[in-house]
Parts: structure tokens; sequence; C-alpha cells
């Protein structure tokens, strides 16, 4: 019988109490052992009674099985489970974290980890994971940057779309594919402050440019469910938002699969003060389009009584629970409840340790290299290696399985470079810890600089200070690090820096000082031979930032694709006082969005366009406009370039950003060699949403300016008009 039917027959025999039950996900046990928590018992006693939809934070294909068999053999009507996991940067194999993963400027990275962790994750008996993250953020304070794609809705897209396709595949039914989740819906990345779970105020156009392209994306993607957020969106909690999560999302959008809560959001609707009462904020989270509550109970406890007294309606009730059993036949759990222990993925695999170094190779930005201080002399006979992460197993990042960071922690740049260049003699000295004010061990660091031929400091920030609810209020080195940075450079011997974050952090208080900056994030499994391989020119880096660097905290917001002012800084005038500047900061970020170099040198041509006028009507009947850059590789080596192309439009009805990234190529050129690059810019790269809320896209006739080059910084311009 095709799903649908089968849909409607199970409807057909539901009461409405085992309806409810299909929109519960309760959260099982982080201990599975003896002495298992009330988790564990209440979604057992649930999955009996057949009032259980969802179970998420199951380990282990055993435990799975175990409850599975409960709802299958024990439950009156033996619907299955569905059981999801947060695999955000990996399940054993731990990916680069995802906005290292942007630094690629490469999809395809993305989709390999979906691909490697939905093996892994299925094979332990995950069906479903609440991932790709996929909230555009300006907020480098905001500790969950780590797990999104960084600053630009473009390139977020870009990676929404290939991770989607890495976990889900064609068919979420094989065993080696789990359902995604795109979250958070919406606009979370935009909170106050950088505080998690903060209020964001968005007009329409903004909330339509700048939010919601990632999760159009995502939804044209084939996703198989969304995630509502935690914060409110212009006074609206995104849980109650029936403008985003049915008029936009499910109407416009035409969005068939599985709106899930986030943990506990609808029982918050009461704690933002929007909800009365948990019938209240049941009531508000199903009729707006929530689907599936996670953890909190206000549907599953007040679900029949709202029904009696007609505050939701059965056909609403009935689409919920159409919806949670079409993701269930879609995942194949009707027809194969249960997975085969024997074959759980237990540890990773060659191949995936060998897909996560390239990825996390691929994903580190060289910020500075002057005098090619690096790639590091192989030669060297002793190289000092310094600080309190060039000994750490803990580069995993922000969002890893307890177990992973237990049993497969990161390996060690020490021991990466030492088996790079066997001959040589490494010096560890870990000068300070990652945080707090102890200072004793910068004097053994300044020793091993002194007596060394290359002098190499890998500082950061831990993961724990990255994620869900790890907000900073500075951007700084933690602890006593920057201090050990000016020990270092008294010595006056050149040093290279690696740095480790799950942001960008602020870092031009020693910048000037250090010969070559190598941003690395948090690179996960493989992270030490990850590094060593930049630093020793294994590979030549060629990642961009997905995310301007900030010169200060107090700066904040500041990313490339803004609007103009009135009164723009001007940079030939410096001392001109009424425009928009800081009169103690210099002008501009330390780093651009798209800034990165490589240990060779390339030159781009300007964009040439296929043709230089084109009409806004024929724009919108599906023409495009070809846009083709030269870009020869200069210098002495291979290395790979990231091509990007940004458009302005100069007057528009509502004022336009400045730059717009709308394209680009990572490509590899062999030394001298040249290649011509190729864009292709349509209606939806040179329109813009209006302010309408119903939704409005128009391409208005006049200039357009299009950049090519290798940051949102690219000079190299030609004029388009559009009539
Ligand atoms: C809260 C987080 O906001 C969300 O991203 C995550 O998926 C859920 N917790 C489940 O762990």
């Amino acid at each position: 019988m095709p799903h649908e039917d089968r849909i409607k027959e199970l409807l057909g025999r539901m009461t409405t109490r085992e309806k409810l039950g299909q929109l519960q996900q309760l959260s099982w046990a982080w201990d599975t052992g003896p002495g298992a928590s009330a988790g564990t018992a209440q979604a057992e006693t649930a999955a009996r009674e057949g009032l259980l939809g969802s179970v998420l934070n199951v380990f282990g294909a055993a435990s799975g099985n175990a409850l599975q068999r409960i709802a299958v053999e024990e439950s009156r009507l033996g619907i299955p489970l569905v059981f999801g996991l947060d695999v955000i940067h990996g399940y054993w194999t731990t990916f680069p974290i995802p906005l290292a993963q942007a630094a690629a400027f490469d999809p395809a990275v993305a989709e390999a980890d979906g691909a490697t962790s939905a093996r892994e994750a299925r094979s332990n008996g995950v069906h479903w994971t609440f991932s790709p993250m996929i909230d555009v953020t300006r907020e480098p304070r905001w500790g969950r940057i780590a797990e999104s794609f960084g600053e630009d809705p473009y390139l977020t897209a870009r990676y929404a779309a290939a991770k989607i396709c890495g976990y889900e595949g064609h068919d979420l039914g094989s065993p080696d594919r789990i359902a995604a989740c795109a979250k958070h819906f919406a606009a979370y990345g935009g909170a106050e402050g950088g505080r998690d779970y903060n209020t964001v105020d968005v007009s329409e156009q903004r909330l339509r440019n700048t939010y919601l392209p990632p999760f159009q994306a995502a939804a044209d993607a084939g996703v198989a469910t969304f995630m509502a957020s935690f914060n409110t969106v212009s006074g609206v909690p995104a849980h109650g938002n029936a403008h985003l999560l049915t008029g936009i999302l499910k109407q416009q959008w035409d969005f068939g699969g599985v709106v899930v809560s986030d943990w506990a959001g609808v029982h918050e609707l009461l704690v933002h003060g929007y909800a009365a009462d948990a019938a209240d904020a049941g009531r508000l989270a199903l009729t707006s389009g929530v689907d599936m509550e996670m953890v909190s109970t206000s549907l599953a406890e007040h679900g029949e009584e709202l029904l009696s007294a007609g505050h939701i309606t059965q056909q609403r009730l009935d689409d919920a629970v159409a919806r949670v059993l079409r993701l269930k036949f879609r995942l194949g759990l009707f027809d194969r409840p249960y997975v085969d222990e024997g074959a759980a993925v237990a540890a990773p695999t060659a191949s995936a340790r060998s897909a996560a170094r390239e990825a996390a190779a691929r994903c580190m930005v060289l910020l500075k290299n002057d005098a090619a201080a690096l790639p590091l002399d192989l030669k060297a006979s002793t190289i000092a290696v310094i600080g309190p992460f060039a000994d750490s197993g803990d580069l995993l990042g922000a969002w890893v399985l307890p177990d992973a960071q237990r049993r497969f922690p990161s390996g060690t740049v020490v021991e990466a470079l030492q088996a790079a260049a066997p001959q040589a003699r490494i010096r560890h000295a870990r000068g300070v810890e990652a945080e707090g004010d102890a200072r004793d061990g910068i004097a053994e660091a300044v020793a091993a600089a002194r007596a060394a031929d290359a002098v190499v400091v890998v500082v950061g920030e831990p993961p724990a200070l990255s994620g869900e609810a790890a907000t900073r209020s500075g951007l700084g080195l933690p602890g006593a690090q920057e201090e050990l940075i000016a020990a270092v450079a008294a010595t006056g011997k050149p040093f290279t820096v690696v740095l480790v974050a799950g942001r960008p952090l602020t870092i031009g208080g020693w910048l000037d000082s250090a010969a070559a900056v190598v941003m690395a994030w948090h690179p996960g499994i493989e992270a030490g031979r990850a590094i060593a391989d930049v630093l020793t020119g294994a590979v030549n880096p060629g990642g961009k930032l997905p995310v301007t660097f900030p010169r200060s905290a107090g700066q904040v917001p500041v990313y490339y694709n803004r609007e103009n002012t009135g009164r723009p800084y001007d940079p030939a005038q410096p001392d001109v006082k009424y425009v928009s500047k800081y009169v103690d900061l210099a002008d501009g970020p330390q780093f651009p969005f798209g800034h990165g170099l490589s240990y060779t040198t390339f030159a781009t041509g300007e964009p040439q366009l296929s043709r230089d006028r084109i009409a806004a009507s024929a724009l919108r009947a599906g023409a495009t406009v070809d846009v083709t850059v030269a870009v020869r590789n200069t210098g002495s080596r291979a290395g790979d370039e990231v091509v990007q192309l940004y458009v302005h439009d100069l007057v528009a009805s509502i004022v336009q950003p400045v730059r717009r990234l709308r394209g680009f190529h990572r490509i590899t050129l062999a030394r001298g060699e040249s290649t011509v690059v190729r864009f292709t810019l349509a209606a939806a790269d040179l329109g813009f949403w209006t302010n309408d809320p119903t939704g409005e896209f128009v391409v208005e006739p006049g200039a357009v300016d299009v950049y090519a080059g290798t940051s949102s910084s690219a000079e190299g311009r030609s004029r388009l008009m559009i009539t």
C-alpha cells in the first residue's frame, strides 16, 4: 500500500491520545546504564502505551533496538519510534566545526561530513539528526556561531543544500542515510548582544534577504524536517509564529515535512510571556505550525481538552500526525524498525579519518604570512611548539558526542609535527593554560623559543567556550595567552601562530608581532595532522574567512554585506568627524569576509560580462548574464584560490548591501597555470525581497556593479545595466 494510504488507514485507527502521542518527543537518559534516569523510564512507559512519537539522545544500537521493541511489539498499534540526535559535525569521526567547513568555500566538505555522519549514526540506530544549523549570524560573541556557516546567506545556502544531501542522499530508507533538520527557524543568529536565546527584532526585508535564504535552500533541497528557534521574531516567539512556520514555510515554500520544536521551546512560550498556560502554549504551537514537541508535554497533556473546546482543529492535528508518520515511512521504519547491532560502526574507519583530515586542512585560513615564514623549513633541527593547545586532544569542537570526546579525541600538533619532521627535535612547552591566570610556564616557553630554529605557538579558545550557551563578551585570547605571545615575541625570533577557536577572535593586539598566522578553527579528530599538513606545506592552505574578523568586540556587529549609511567613512578623509565610525578604532574589520592567503600568489582579471545590459523582464523570464574571470597562479607552487563574485545594486527601493556574494569557485592551479572561471547571474542573484509581509521579490531597473576577486574587498569591477 502506498504511504499515503497507510497513513490514512492508521489515522482512522488512532485515538486522539495516540495521535497526540505521535507529536511527542522525549529525551532518553545520558546515562543508560543501571540507575537509568527518569527520562528513560518515562520514554519506555510512553512507548508501551503508544503515546510517544520520537526519542532523542538514545545512545547505541542496542539501546535503540530495546526501546524500539517496546514501541513496535508492546504498543497497541506498533508504530515505530523515530530516534533523533545532534550529529552536528560527526558521530565518531569528528569533522571540523561547521564554521570551519564554511571556510573551505567548498560545499563538498559539508557533504562529506554529512555522508560520513549519516553512515556512522544510522548504523548505531539514529534516524534523524538535528542538523544542519543554518543560522546566518553576524555575532562572533554568540557561541553558536561555531555551529553556523558564518555571516553570509548565499554561502550558508550552498552549504545547507550540500550538507542535507550528504545526510539524506536520495533515499532516507537506505541503511546509511538519516533525516536532516534545518534549524533554527528563524533568525536565531540575530540574538541581541549575541546572548543566546535572546530577542531578535527584524524587518521583513532583512528576514527574507538575510536569514531565510538558507532555509529556503534547505526546503528546496528536500530537507525532511525543520526546527523552530528559541528566539522571538519581532515580538512573536518562533514557536508560536504562524507567519514563519505556516505562512512562509508550509504555504509559500510548500514544505511537507515535520516541524519539531526546540528543547522545551513550546513550554517556553509561557516564559516568554506569550502563552497564558501550558494548554495555551500547546494551542499556539500547533496552530502556528509546530508538528512535534521536544521534551515539554503541553500537547500530550492538554491536546484532548484543546480539541474538544475547539481551540485546535482535527484537521491540523491529523496533518501534524500525518507529517510525523510520513517521516517514519520515508525512513523505512515500518518495514525495518531495528538495526543490525553487529553492523554498528564502532570507531572511525581509516577512510573516514582521511576524509576528516583532508576536510580540516581544506578549512584552514592563512591570515598572514610575512616573508614566506610558512611553510616551515623541515630541515630545521629544533622546532619549539608552544602553547596550551600544542599538545591538546580537545580540538574536536563544540558539538561532539560525549563518547567521541572520550574515545576518539583529536590528535595533537606536537605528535603530528614530530611525525612530519622525524629528524627534528620538537621542544614542547605549554607556557600557560587555555584559561586562568597562571604564568609560571612562560619562562620555559621563552627558553624553548630561544633555543629553536623555528617557533610555532598554538593558542586559542577551548571548545567549551563556544557552542550553545557560550556567549563571550570579549573576543580576545582567554587567560594569559596574549602574554605568552608577547613573551615569545620579545625573544625576537620569528614565530607562527596557529589559532584554534570556534569564532573569530580579536587578534590586533599581537598580530603585527607574528610572522604568520593560521586560523585552524576547531579542526576535529584529525586536528594535529591537518595542522601539520598546513604548517609543513604538504597542503597549501586555500580557505577563506566565512565571517568578518573584528578589530574589537565593541565593533560588533561588523560584516561585509552592510548597507551604506548616508555618512559613510571615507578612508581618503580620515579626519572628517560626522561620519559613521568609532573615534577610538581604525575603520573596517581586522580581516574582511572572504580573506585568506596561500603559499603561492594569484592574479585575477576584471569580471567580463556576456552582456552589459539586460531587461528586468528578461531576467524574470529566465535570461541570465555570464561573468567570466581570468585567474593565474603567479607564484612558485601549486595552490588553491577561491574566486568570489559580488554584486552591488547602486540605487534601489530598499537600500542594498554594498556587496552581496553571488558565486564562488575554489580552484586548484599549478605553478604558472591560468584558467577562466565562469559564473551565471540570474534574477535570483540580482533582485531582492521587499518589506511586503506576503513575500515580494523584485528585480528593479538600474545599475549593478559586479565585483570579482579573492575577498569581499575585491576591486575588479564591471557594470551591468538592468533596463
Ligand atoms: C537545543 C538546541 O538549541 C538545538 O540545536 C538542539 O538540537 C536541541 N537542544 C536538542 O539537543
